[in-house]
């Protein structure tokens, strides 16, 4: 089996820098000490309340790297503008809403088809690979390919925070629609509430070519630096490939 891509999530590294305001901990330095770790990519959500990451970071992420940087947005008319103006590698079209915690569910393309078109067909044209952050559903992932777009990548966030038999539902749930989505041509990635714990059973997963985690290494390299939590976290992917 092909190894899988590991990109790097760096959003709570602003996260705690802008609980005091200033200029630390540094996202880029994050970045680029996460790309000299053997990072596939990194990934960086510019949200509409920029609790997080900040335009300037994006304006440094996209000048500063040697490897593909990965913008999660909304499908807004500003965000769309704002890749459309530093170009990134990717594109990760993400559902958003204000008040919540973290990217608590995949974007409805059904619901959103032809709001979401124009926005898709844009990145594309500028050369930058469009994905749709989604559910596992075979509706939603037919969508995806229906409006265009080349990844779809699989939220794994309820088989993160499920238990038993239920997560090994959600977990079956992933690989089918990794599956089916392969079968129609699409590149599937996944990502969301991955851990040292959780990931194996989603590395296992065949069709899949890229997870992008976050979280749960930035708050490891708190113990053990952002250099071995990766080392760790590509051990447990590795192992199960
Ligand atoms: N993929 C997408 C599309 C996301 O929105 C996020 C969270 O920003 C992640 C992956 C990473 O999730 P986590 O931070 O839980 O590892």
């Amino acid at each position: 089996m092909k190894k899988l891509r590991l990109g790097i999530n760096i959003d709570h590294v602003a996260t705690v820098r802008n609980a005091r305001g200033g200029d630390n901990p540094d996202p880029m330095r994050a970045a680029l000490l996460a790309q000299e770790a053997g990072a596939d990519g990194i990934t960086a959500h510019l949200r509409e309340d920029r609790r997080h990451i900040s335009d300037d970071d994006i304006a440094r992420l996209s000048q500063g790297l040697k490897i593909p940087l990965n913008l999660e947005m909304a499908a807004t008319p500003e965000m769309l503008a704002i890749a459309l103006k530093h170009k990134p590698h990717a594109a990760c079209v993400v559902p958003e809403k204000r008040e919540e915690r973290t990217t608590e569910g995949g974007i409805d393309i059904i619901s959103h088809f032809d709001r979401l078109k124009p926005i898709v067909t844009q990145l594309k044209a500028a050369g930058i690979r469009v994905s749709m952050f989604i559910e596992p559903d075979r509706k939603q992932i037919d969508a995806a390919r229906e409006l265009g777009a080349p990844v779809v990548e699989l939220h794994t966030g309820a088989y993160a925070n499920a238990q038993g038999e239920h997560r090994e539902k959600l977990l079956k749930h992933i690989r089918n629609g990794a599956e089916f989505g392969a079968d129609i041509g699409l590149e599937i990635h996944a990502g969301h509430g991955l851990t040292y714990e959780n990931v194996g059973a989603i590395a296992a997963i065949p069709h899949l070519v890229e997870l992008n985690i976050g979280h749960f290494l930035i708050g490891e390299a708190m113990f053990v630096g952002l250099t071995n939590a990766m080392a760790r976290m590509r051990e447990c992917m590795d192992r199960a490939r």
